[in-house]
């Protein structure tokens, strides 16, 4: 029997002062003056359409994402969120993520973030070696970053995530190390320690600068996590790290294929209809100034909702719920997707015997192994294409579903709306 999951909110803010070269992110440099009143009305617009969708429900989590939010000043921030406590019920205690850029940060910006109302932080502090942030086409260096966390602490902002990536052109362990040590130092409760992938589209897939190879990579995903663990990170997700009580709620009700409402270019909504017995996904218009003009034109609404077909609701939910270090429940399963267990129970009972994954109780979790080869177990769930569609016998292959189609299934970086 289907659900009715938490809610939580997702904002887009699609500019930033530089399109990184290894970024496939829905993110645009910014060319001329940032219209920040347009996108912010922009965006109430949106949230004004989308908030009957959430009816009745409370809020758990809203996460300003990007892009570079920390583009727009406080007061913007603050002028949204005021109109997201109108028009939707926020739980108590909401968590209210802001991502930021080090290198957009005016003094003083955090104390006016925090009165807007976020309570949490990401700070997007790549490397703490300068050269290597250059290379990476970053704007701002690792003395930056440092004041930035300074800041944070001073406006009592202290629950605060730090994106680190490692596997970077010319680094080795010894500099995987130093960079995790710098970032430990300036006190965060949460870390999310990214592979650097390289994606199709980016500046990097056209002219790949030279990576370390897979044991050097492995060595540092170890290290560092080891480093972590004796520092309180427990790791709980592919690349997140937290200390006790510190997990970022919002992602973690993506992972365990919760509801969320997606505003804002290109951003991506889940809704699950109970009485309907199904699952919707909502996507805007990617390209910013598209995005404006729908706004304008048609006075918000999501531009697109697609029921997710039953056959690829295993998928996505696996998608999500696998990255979990402790995995998920059998009743989650049946409670999200509406399906009977017996959907993929054969499935699951065959990657157990393979070792790929752990049955503890009614509790499923990838081994160590599942973990570290998570594509293949995941492309145990992608849908089969039906024999009537046309093609020979012989050439059905699983597919992707259709939004998977052409991205790598799985990677240890940062994905979809998840950061
Ligand atoms: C969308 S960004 C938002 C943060 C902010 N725009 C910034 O970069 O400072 C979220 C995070 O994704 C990670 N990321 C983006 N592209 C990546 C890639 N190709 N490989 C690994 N991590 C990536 C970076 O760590 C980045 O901080
Ligand atoms: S990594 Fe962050 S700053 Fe760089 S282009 Fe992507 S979203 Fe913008």
């Amino acid at each position: 029997m289907l659900e009715t999951p938490p809610l939580a909110l997702y904002v887009h803010f699609p500019w930033c002062v530089r399109k990184c070269p290894y970024c496939d992110f829905n993110s645009h440099t910014l060319h001329g003056e940032l219209e920040e009143r347009r996108y912010i009305e922009a965006l109430q617009r949106d949230l004004a359409a989308q908030a009957a969708a959430a009816a009745g429900r409370e809020v758990i989590s809203i996460f300003l994402g990007g892009g570079t939010p920390s583009l727009f000043p406080p007061e913007a921030i603050a002028r949204l969120l005021a109109f997201a406590r109108r028009h939707l019920v926020l739980a108590p205690g909401a968590e209210v993520t802001l991502e930021a850029n080090p290198g957009t940060l005016e003094r003083g910006r955090f104390a006016e973030y925090r009165a807007a109302g976020v309570s949490r932080v990401s700070l997007g502090a790549q490397s703490f070696d300068d050269a290597r942030l250059a290379a990476l086409g970053r704007i701002h260096c690792a003395d930056e970053t440092r004041r930035a966390a300074a800041e944070l602490h001073a406006a009592g902002l202290e629950n605060f995530n730090i994106d680190l990536m490692y596997g970077l052109p010319g680094q080795d362990l010894a500099a995987a190390r130093r960079d995790l040590e710098e970032a430990l130092a300036l006190g965060p409760t949460h870390l999310s320690h990214y592979q650097l992938t390289i994606e199709s589209g980016t500046v990097f897939a056209g002219r790949p600068p030279r990576l370390p190879d897979d044991e050097a990579t492995d060595r540092m995903l170890e290290a560092c996590g080891e480093r972590l663990d004796r520092s309180g990170f427990a790791r709980y997700e592919v690349s997140a790290y937290a200390i006790d009580g510190r997990r970022c709620s919002h992602n973690l009700n993506y992972w365990s294929f919760g509801d969320y409402l997606g505003i804002g270019a290109g951003a991506h909504g889940k809704l699950t209809l109970s009485d309907a017995g199904r699952v919707l996904r909502t996507t805007q218009m990617r390209e910013p100034r598209r995005y404006l003009a729908s706004m304008t034109a048609t006075g918000g609404g999501a531009s697109n909702r697609t029921p997710v077909p039953h056959e690829e609701l295993p998928f996505e939910f696996m998608l999500n719920a696998l990255r979990l270090v402790e995995g998920f429940e059998v009743g989650t399963f049946t409670s999200r997707t509406g399906l009977p267990w017996e959907t993929v129970a054969a499935r699951m009972a065959d990657l157990v015997d393979e070792g790929l994954i752990v049955a503890a109780g009614t509790c499923y979790r990838a081994s160590p192994l599942g973990f570290r080869f998570l594509n293949d177990v995941l492309l145990r769930f992608v849908p089969e294409i039906p024999k009537s569609a046309g093609q020979s016998e012989l050439s059905i292959a699983p597919q992707p579903p259709p939004a998977l189609a052409g991205r790598a299934l799985f990677t240890g970086s940062a994905s979809g709306n998840v950061k």
